[in-house]
C-alpha cells in the first residue's frame, strides 16, 4: 500500500475477536502511525490476551464497551478524534442464533443502529470531510443459499436471508446502505466468505475440528457433510477490507470470497491428515489416531444453508484484491497453529462453553 497517505485515526469494534484481532494485526503493522482505538464488549467471543502484545504501542488504545452504549461512542468519536471505523462487532455463531435469537437482534442491528447514528453526528460536527469512511463487516449469508449448480453470490444478487445471525445481518447492513442513500454518508461495505486461520473461537468448524482432534472426541459433522462452503485465510480478508477503505467508492458493498468451494466432510478430512502428518512433527501424541476415525454424522442445523460461492470479480477488477494465501498452505498454517497455541485455546473451553456445547451437540 501506498506510504503517500494521511494517518487515519481508526476505531475498531470487535477488535478482540476472530477476524477484528487480525485486522487489528494487520493494520498496525501496514501503517504504524496510524491510531488505533479497539471498543469490545468482551463477551465469550472476544478475548483480551490477544491483543496484549499491542498494550505498549502509544499509537494502540484498548476500550472495553458494548457498541450499543451512545454516549460511550460519542465521547470515543470525538476524544479520539476518528475519521474511520471499521466495524466487526457482532455476535456471529448461527448456532448461537438458533439457539437464542435475541442478543443478535440487540448488537447486529441495535448496536450497528447506534454506531451508524454517532458516526453521522460525528462526521456532520466535523463539516463532513469527504476522507471519512465508516465501513461495515458482513457476510455471504445474508444471499441465503445456493444449489450445486446456482451461479456464485455477486453484490446484486438479492437478499434471503435464511437464520436469526443472516437476517440480523441483512439489517444492518440494509441500515448501512440507507446511510448513504439517505445522508450521503461515507459506509462502505463487505460481504465475506468463510474465514479461517489463528484466533478463531473453538465453536466454529475449523477451529472445533482442530481442538476436538487434539482431546480425541468426535468430530461433529452435520447431516450428510456435503454442504459447501467458500474457504478464505484470515489475513486475505484483513488485506480486502484494508483496500475497501483505502480505496472503495462510498456506498459501494464489495464481496470478498477465496474461490475455494469445499464440502464439510472434505474439509474435516483434509483437517485430519494434516493433524496426523503435523502432530508428531510438534512432539504431540494424538490420543485417537488416524483422525478420521473421530468423524461422526450428527443432527443436521435446522435451516442449514446448502452452499455458499462468492463472486469475487468487482473487489479484483475495480481495487485490485485477490487471495494470496492457498487453502492448502493456509489450512497447514491454522492446523499447525491449534497444535502450538494451546495455551491460548485450552482456557476457553470453560464451563460456560462447556453448556454450550452440551446443549449444542446434545
Ligand atoms: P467473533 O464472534 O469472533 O468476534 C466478535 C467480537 O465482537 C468479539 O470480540 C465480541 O466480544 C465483540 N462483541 C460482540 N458483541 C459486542 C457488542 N455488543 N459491543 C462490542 N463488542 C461486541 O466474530 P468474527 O468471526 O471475528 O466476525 C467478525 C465480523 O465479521 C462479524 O461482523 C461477522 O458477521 C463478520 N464475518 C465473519 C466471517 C467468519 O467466517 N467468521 C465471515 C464473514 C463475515
Ligand atoms: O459465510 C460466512 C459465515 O461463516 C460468517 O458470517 C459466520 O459468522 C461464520 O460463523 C461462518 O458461518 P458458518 O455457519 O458457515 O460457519 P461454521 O463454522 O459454524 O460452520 C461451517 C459449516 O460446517 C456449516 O455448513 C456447518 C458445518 N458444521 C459446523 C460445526 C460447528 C458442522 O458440520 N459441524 C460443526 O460442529
Amino acid at each position: 500500500m501506498a506510504d503517500s497517505r494521511s494517518p487515519r485515526r481508526i476505531l475498531i469494534t470487535g477488535g478482540a475477536g476472530f477476524i477484528g484481532s487480525n485486522f487489528v494485526y494487520h493494520w498496525h503493522k501496514s501503517y504504524p502511525g496510524d491510531r488505533i482505538v479497539v471498543l469490545d464488549a468482551l463477551t465469550y467471543a472476544g478475548n483480551r490476551g490477544t491483543l496484549a502484545p499491542l498494550d505498549a504501542s502509544e499509537n494502540f488504545r484498548f476500550v472495553e464497551g458494548d457498541i450499543c452504549d451512545r454516549s460511550l461512542i460519542d465521547e470515543l468519536l470525538k476524544t479520539e478524534q476518528i475519521d474511520t471505523v471499521a466495524h466487526f462487532a457482532a455476535e456471529s455463531h448461527v448456532d448461537r442464533s438458533i439457539l437464542g435469537p435475541g442478543a443478535f437482534i440487540q448488537t447486529n442491528m441495535v448496536g450497528t443502529f447506534t454506531l451508524l447514528e454517532a458516526f453521522r453526528q460525528h462526521w456532520i460536527n466535523a463539516d463532513k470531510p469527504d476522507t471519512y469512511r465508516f465501513l461495515h463487516v458482513s457476510t455471504d449469508e445474508v444471499y441465503g443459499t445456493l444449489s450445486d449448480t446456482d451461479p456464485a453470490f455477486s453484490e446484486t444478487t438479492p437478499y434471503a436471508p435464511n437464520s436469526p445471525y443472516s437476517a440480523s445481518k441483512a439489517g444492518s447492513d440494509h441500515l448501512v446502505r440507507a446511510y448513504f442513500h439517505t445522508y450521503g454518508m461515507p459506509t462502505l461495505m463487505t460481504n465475506c466468505s468463510n474465514n479461517y486461520g489463528p484466533y478463531h473461537f473453538p465453536e466454529k468448524l475449523v477451529p472445533l475440528m482442530c481442538i476436538n482432534m487434539l482431546l480425541g472426541k468426535e468430530l461433529p459433522v452435520y447431516g450428510d457433510g456435503q454442504n459447501i462452503r467458500d474457504w478464505l485465510y484470515v489475513t486475505d480478508h484483513c488485506e480486502a477490507i484494508a483496500t475497501v477503505i483505502q480505496k472503495g467508492a462510498p456506498g459501494e458493498s464489495y464481496n470478498v470470497g477465496g474461490n475455494n468451494e469445499v464440502r464439510n466432510l472434505d474439509l474435516v478430512k483434509i483437517l485430519c491428515g494434516l493433524m496426523d502428518e503435523l502432530a508428531p512433527t510438534h512432539g504431540v501424541t494424538l490420543p485417537t489416531n488416524p483422525c478420521e476415525s473421530l468423524i461422526t454424522f450428527v443432527k443436521d442445523r435446522p435451516g442449514h444453508d446448502q452452499r455458499y460461492a462468492i463472486d469475487a470479480n468487482k473487489i479484483k477488477t475495480e481495487l485490485g484484491w485477490e487471495p494470496s494465501v492457498t487453502v492448502e498452505e493456509g489450512l497447514r498454517q491454522t492446523v499447525e497453529w491449534y497444535l502450538t497455541h494451546q495455551d491460548w485455546w485450552q482456557p476457553l473451553l470453560s464451563p460456560a462453553y462447556r453448556e454450550y456445547y452440551e446443549t449444542a451437540y446434545s
